[in-house]
């Protein structure tokens, strides 16, 4: 039974009880030269940048890419539950090169990622919406606890005590790491408006060029609504207990802006005050047309 513990604290960062008790392990992690991390806050697009990257190492072949659900063809560093494989245990069944998924601050993150310099690619998704999805999948994903109502979740996000602790801390460490590592930082928003550009910068990132007609058929084979249908990338593979997808679909709605059907005039007022604070020092910045 998976249901429902406490987050546990590590290092001060929030973890869902499972994934704190393998974060120790995670040094024992064997990096090779070639292994691409993608990192993101969670929510962010992960999964969507993840079926990205399969296709293009894959060059486009869809046949090759229904070999497994995302979650063993781009293993979840450090996922643990009860009696599935966890990320680590999946990490050595796959071959090189091999596409990493984590949601870790750096303060978690295994060093030798960062010592061996391997190419990241960070995902960022605009805080609003990032809170209305994690919420959702709060609700539904039961390794978490329970998040309560809205009011009160969007007041744990704020304070950074949900699972991986604070966006706002997240999102600005990912930004400074990129003049001391090769991270490519990307943006949800952009990969909803132009995905043939946002994609071909993932493929020179990682050195795997590819003609334009492979480029335009992974633009549609990752459209939110063919990862919605797509039963290797939709988690409805993910057992009951982890994920029930009746409470609310993994694929939700892929959207930017979903956070205006959520979010209260006074709970926007709120959250855009405290936002200017916490990101006051960074020149990082996101869509405001949202
Ligand atoms: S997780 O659990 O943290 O790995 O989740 P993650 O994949 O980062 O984020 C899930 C949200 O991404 C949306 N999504 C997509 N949007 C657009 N296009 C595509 N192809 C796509 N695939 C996934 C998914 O619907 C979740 O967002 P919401 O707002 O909840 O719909």
């Amino acid at each position: 039974d998976v249901s429902r513990p406490p987050l546990v604290s590590v290092k001060g960062i929030p973890l869902i009880k499972y994934f704190a008790e393998c974060i120790e392990r995670l040094k024992d992690l064997q990096v090779w030269p070639d292994d691409v991390l993608i990192s993101t806050y969670p929510k962010s697009g992960t999964t969507w940048v993840s079926e990205i990257l399969d296709m293009i190492y894959q060059g486009g072949d869809q046949e090759k890419c229904q070999r497994g659900p995302i979650y063993t063809r781009v293993p979840f560093l450090e996922f643990k539950a009860p009696g599935i494989l966890s990320g680590m245990e999946t990490l050595k069944q796959i071959p090189a090169p091999r596409l990493i998924k984590t949601h870790l601050p750096l303060l978690l993150l295994p060093q030798a990622l960062l010592d061996r310099k391997v190419k990241i690619i960070y995902m960022a998704r605009n805080a609003k919406d990032v809170a209305v999805s994690y919420f959702n999948f709060y609700k539904m994903a039961k390794v978490h606890p329970d998040p309560g109502a809205w009011e009160d979740f969007l007041e744990k996000f704020m304070t950074g005590q949900v699972c991986y602790g604070s966006w706002y801390q997240h999102v600005q460490e990912w930004w400074e790491l990129r003049k001391r590592q090769p991270v490519l930082y990307l943006f949800y928003e952009d990969m909803k408006k132009n995905p043939k550009r946002e994609i071909q910068k993932i493929t020179e990132f990682v050195g795997r060029p590819l003609p334009e007609d492979i480029i335009d058929r992974i633009v549609q084979q990752t459209s939110f609504k063919k990862m919605q249908e797509n039963p290797m990338t939709n988690y409805t593979t993910a057992p009951t207990e982890v994920m029930d997808h009746s409470i609310s679909p993994f694929m939700r709605k892929g959207i930017t802006g979903d956070w205006k059907n959520t979010f209260t005039v006074a709970q926007n007022e709120r959250f855009d005050a405290d936002y200017e604070k916490k990101m006051a020092d960074s020149d990082l910045h996101f869509h405001t047309d949202l």
